[in-house]
């Protein structure tokens, strides 16, 4: 077990274009998988990118617990390498997000309410899905990390932008 260490906003790891995984089924890669899930699961935290961790690659790993979606539809850990994001749907829908490398904040962001996703797996294998709501919201914000995008880039309205402490603080 190895819990890596999460880079914060403004860190450049976080800043950059990573580049391609060239062979998913590498040892490595799939140990860079169970270091990301291992740091994800201390943090605690639902998605993780592999530049959060200082490794600029293509690769992300999730879950979305059931607790989070409206249809009570949990998914199970996924890791995605060399995703492509394909919007099926430009309707845009506003949702709360946090990530580890802002530890304690949120804001919120909309996005795309349906995408399709194309990405290998850790044996090599083509993945093709479609991900509505809660779930593709996740894809989203993970994958924009590969492109050095936090959620506050994306943010509309900076109003909603705080500390998740400060939020929810009974009014004074
Ligand atoms: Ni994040």
């Amino acid at each position: 077990m190895a819990v890596l260490k999460i880079a914060r906003m403004g860190h450049p790891a976080l800043m950059g274009v990573a580049r391609p995984v060239s062979d998913p089924t590498e040892p490595g890669i799939r140990r860079l998988a169970q270091d990301m899930l291992d740091t994800m699961r201390d943090a605690p935290g639902i998605g993780l990118a592999a530049p959060q961790v200082h490794v600029p690659l293509r690769m992300v790993i999730y879950m979305v617990p059931e607790s989070r979606t409206n249809d009570g539809e949990g998914q199970p850990l996924t890791v995605l390498i060399n995703p492509e994001i394909t919007v099926l749907d430009e309707t845009t829908e506003e949702g709360v997000e946090g990530c580890l490398s802002l530890p304690g904040m949120s804001g919120k962001v909309a996005r795309p309410r349906h995408i399709r996703v194309q990405a290998l797996d850790l044996d090599g294998n083509e993945l093709d899905y479609e991900a509505e709501g809660f779930h593709a919201r996740v894809i989203q914000h993970e994958c924009d990390h590969l492109d050095g995008i936090l959620y506050p880039m994306r943010m509309t309205d900076l109003a909603s932008f705080g500390y998740v402490e400060e939020m929810t603080k009974p009014s004074e």
